[in-house]
């Protein structure tokens, strides 16, 4: 193309697009990625020419300073006399350029540079002093190219200028030139105005020239879509298409699959490498750069983005991202500026991405929005879960770790980091960060109101359906018996008495196992009985019965259960009770009394019981009263771990309600690392529950106090040692107890008294009228069930407390 270098190409620009009906300059009207202007002067530049002139007047400012007309010397042509006056405006500022002058339009976007080319290549060539490009087809609206009788060119005729005859003529100017410039610039000064529109006509040009003895000659496009010019908006459109097919056809000659070119629109701006393959109704804009081999669409529409090797895109919009190698990503899925996604990871269902890097391997599959963050190798996020970036004022980072787990439905409150390894548990709403190897648990827990649909829904089919499934258990018939195999063949199963199912039922899902039906239901007279529906035979039975009230008709059926399992030949019995009734009578306070735990003890034994499993026992001694393992299992961890969380333990100071508690206590200070009160009560012996309180042994001002004791009965001596802990000037007081018995007047008492939260377990059920707003039970289940795994698999727990069983 060196050879055929032109001195200048001028760019007309500066006419005013009337029928566009847009505030915008006509020439910056879009197609396939670049203004028409765009389009005009990339062709003109590829010519390498010499000057490039941008002749602007209408929206000058706009046209002028438009980042497309960089480099081009713009001339202002203001007011606009014609196509002659504004050639005429560049000789004047730029004085007469010698050598090949090309003049072209600025709304001529289908011209391609290699028509140009050719243009000054036969002008060169044929040493006209003009040479006109011309087409062929549909002349209406155009200067006609008239020729004499030898069919020589002499002149162009405007199309309101011409004669019937003329008008008939089926070759046009396209309004491309190319110019012998010195001879342009001396015949450009006699150009006149006596025409019908009063305009300087570049064409009158050729007229001065041929009068002047200069050759003159055309050249003819060969396709004469080239040289539309546009006008109005639908030319804009059909102009678009063909631009369109152009850069499809190319893109496919180049060894891109294009599935359905007709619904498929890319700019010629964007890079497609090879075997890559377009889906229908795609749309790739800017500076898009697809890999080979990648497969966008069906319906993506991509602006500035990379789609690496491989990749899969699918119902996408993305602007300004980076997807890595063999991704995949779709379908929906929204990527906005600065999102990065690693090699092989994987964007899911209605997943919203913002300035965010998601890790190789990495996954966000479903419903998701993920702002600010950035995403570590191989991490999943669960469904639902948001990044909330935004504080309304500010916004904040979060990062997730590499082979991080984010629990469905997690709320991410930034800044947050979830670290490497560590998991978020479904529904949390994290706002803390979560360290290596832990999981951070923000959720309310679970409260189950029993009974709820019978009594608040007693018309509906749900109610029908439980009262039809809560006779069924009356009469014994769904009572679940779970059983497990380990690895050695043994065989576990877990027996569950009526006194509270749930748990039973708690403990078997921890433990994964499955049930088994039994059958227990009472006689007319009270009496219990009892069948188990399948095989025992052998079997490493784990009998669990809540000794609630009626407390004696539960503990009577746990005895009866035993009775049943050695009678049926199960291998051992393990008798576990979360809470060990009458653990109170351990002793002869004075004569003529019982010791009643000894008594459940030995009551178990004589039915077969083989070992025992209780939970924080009221004292040490009463493992002494059965003549078998006992496992002694604490709540501590349950209990204090739930506190931990939720207060600043360098304030805390645990307190005994009395001298029997310290031992335990001990254990808390140890794990918390706080200091130790004690309370010194005195019982007044005459009366039941009833205690006097005395002194506080220990700094308890300005602190909180978590009173720890085993279980809470009426809460009567719990109220009153938070009453003296309130008169040493304790700021809050917090009371962790194992087992909620919750009888009389507990919760009326523990409502009306300052103590700030009752923290209990369910060891014993917690009934919905017995639940109050400051009240919190903790699930046992976990710890029952890890226990009854150990004694199953080594026969022991000790690896669970720390030696302390
Ligand atoms: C012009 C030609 C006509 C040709 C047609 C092709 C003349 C007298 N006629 O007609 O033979 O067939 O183009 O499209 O040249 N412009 C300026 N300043 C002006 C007037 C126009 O820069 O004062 C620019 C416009 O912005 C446009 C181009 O020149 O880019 C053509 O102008 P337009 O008014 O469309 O010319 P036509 O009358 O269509
Ligand atoms: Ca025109």
């Amino acid at each position: 193309m060196s050879e055929s270098r032109p001195a200048a190409v001028i760019v007309l620009a500066a006419g005013e697009g009337k029928r566009m009906k847009s505030r915008t300059p006509k020439v910056l009207h879009e197609l396939c990625g670049r203004t028409m202007l765009g389009h005009t002067l990339a062709a003109a530049r590829e010519l390498d020419p010499g000057k490039l002139v941008l002749v602007v007047g209408h929206g000058r400012d706009q046209v002028g300073q438009a980042p497309e007309a960089r480099e081009a010397h713009v001339v202002v042509q203001e007011p606009q006399h014609g196509t002659g006056h504004a050639v005429r405006m560049v000789t004047e500022a730029l004085g007469a350029i010698e050598g090949t002058v090309v003049v072209t339009y600025g709304d001529m976007p289908l011209l391609r540079a290699e028509t140009l080319a050719r243009l000054v290549q036969a002008h060169r060539d044929s040493k006209h002093a003009v040479s006109v490009l011309t087409a062929r087809g549909d002349a209406k609206g155009y200067g006609r190219i008239v020729r004499d009788g030898t069919g020589a060119f002499t002149k162009i005729v405007e199309e309101k200028d011409a004669t019937d005859d003329e008008k008939r003529i089926d070759e046009y100017n396209s309004g491309c030139y190319a110019f012998d410039g010195l001879l342009l610039a001396d015949a450009i000064k006699r150009v006149t105005t006596a025409n019908a529109q009063q305009e300087e006509y570049l064409t009158d040009v050729i007229q001065i020239l041929r009068g002047d003895g200069h050759p003159v000659g055309t050249v003819e496009a060969q396709d004469s879509m080239e040289v539309l010019g546009i006008n109005d908006r639908v030319q804009l459109a059909g102009a678009r298409k063909v631009l369109n097919s152009r850069i499809l056809e190319q893109h496919m000659r180049d060894g891109v699959t294009v599935v359905d070119p007709a619904s498929t629109w890319i700019d010629v701006t964007v890079t497609i490498g090879q075997d890559a393959e377009i889906q229908p109704g795609t749309r790739l804009e800017g500076r898009t750069t697809i890999e080979p081999n990648a497969t966008v669409g069906p319906a993506c529409d991509l602006r500035d983005t990379i789609v690496g090797d491989g990749a899969e895109v699918s119902h996408t919009v993305a602007r300004n991202a980076t997807i890595g190698p063999n991704a995949t990503v779709g379908p929906y899925a929204y990527l906005r500026p600065g999102t990065r996604i690693g090699q092989s990871a994987h964007i899911g269902c209605h997943v919203e991405l913002k300035n965010s890097s998601v890790g190789t391997g990495a996954k966000v599959p479903h419903l998701t929005y993920v702002g600010d963050a950035t995403i570590g190798e191989r991490a999943n996020i669960g469904a639902g879960t948001i990044f909330a970036n935004y504080d309304g004022a500010r916004k904040h980072p979060t990062t997730i770790g590499d082979d991080a787990f984010v629990g469905s439905n997690t709320v991410l409150i930034a800044p947050v980091t979830v670290e490497d390894g560590a998991y978020t548990a479904a529904g949390s709403a994290i706002d803390a960060d979560v360290p290596s190897g832990a999981i951070g648990v923000a959720r309310g827990r679970q409260h189950n109101s029993a009974g709820w649909v019978e009594r608040k829904r007693p018309e509906s089919r749900a109610a029908k359906t439980a009262a039809r499934v809560r006779s069924a258990k009356n009469k014994g018939e769904l009572y679940q018996v779970s059983g497990m195999t380990a690895p050695s063949q043994k065989k576990m199963m877990l027996f569950g008495g009526r006194a509270y199912p749930e748990l039973a039922a708690e403990v078997a899902d921890c433990m994964g196992i499955e049930t088994a039906p039994a059958r227990l239901y009472d006689f007319a007279n009270g009496e219990i009985m009892v069948r188990f529906l399948e095989s025992v035979r052998g079997c490493d039975a784990f009998v669990l019965q809540s000794h609630t009230a009626p407390i004696n008709q539960w503990i009577m059926e746990q005895l009866i259960m035993v009775d049943a399992l050695r009678r049926a030949s199960a291998k051992r019995i393990t008798v576990v009770m979360p809470f060990f009734g009458y653990a109170r009578q351990d002793k002869k306070s004075r004569g003529r009394e019982p010791i009643s735990a000894r008594l459940v003890a030995d009551l178990f034994a004589t039915a077969g019981a083989d070992r025992l499993m209780a939970v924080d026992l009221h004292t040490a001694q009463i493992q002494g009263f059965f003549d078998g393992p006992v496992d002694h299992l604490f709540a501590l961890p349950i209990l204090a771990g739930y506190l931990e969380t939720k207060l600043n333990v360098t304030n805390v100071t645990v307190v005994a309600p009395d001298a029997g508690r310290v031992r335990v206590c001990e254990r808390w200070t140890d794990r918390l690392g706080t200091p130790l009160a004690i309370i010194h009560k005195r019982r007044d012996p005459d009366v039941a529950n009833q205690v006097k309180v005395f002194e506080v042994v220990g700094q308890v001002k300005g602190r909180t106090c978590i009173l720890v004791d085993d279980m809470i009965d009426t809460g009567g001596t719990i109220a009153k040692a938070a009453d003296a802990l309130f008169e040493q000037g304790a700021k809050r007081v917090i009371v962790a107890a194992t087992h909620g018995v919750l009888s009389g007047q507990a919760v009326d008492t523990l409502k009306n008294s300052r103590i700030s939260e009752v923290v209990i377990t369910n060891t014993l059920p917690v009934e919905e009228e017995k639940r109050f707003d400051k009240l919190t039970v903790l699930s046992i289940a976990p710890l029952l069930a890890r226990a009854i795994n150990e004694v199953f698999n080594d026969g022991s727990v000790t690896s669970l407390f720390d030696g302390q069983s």
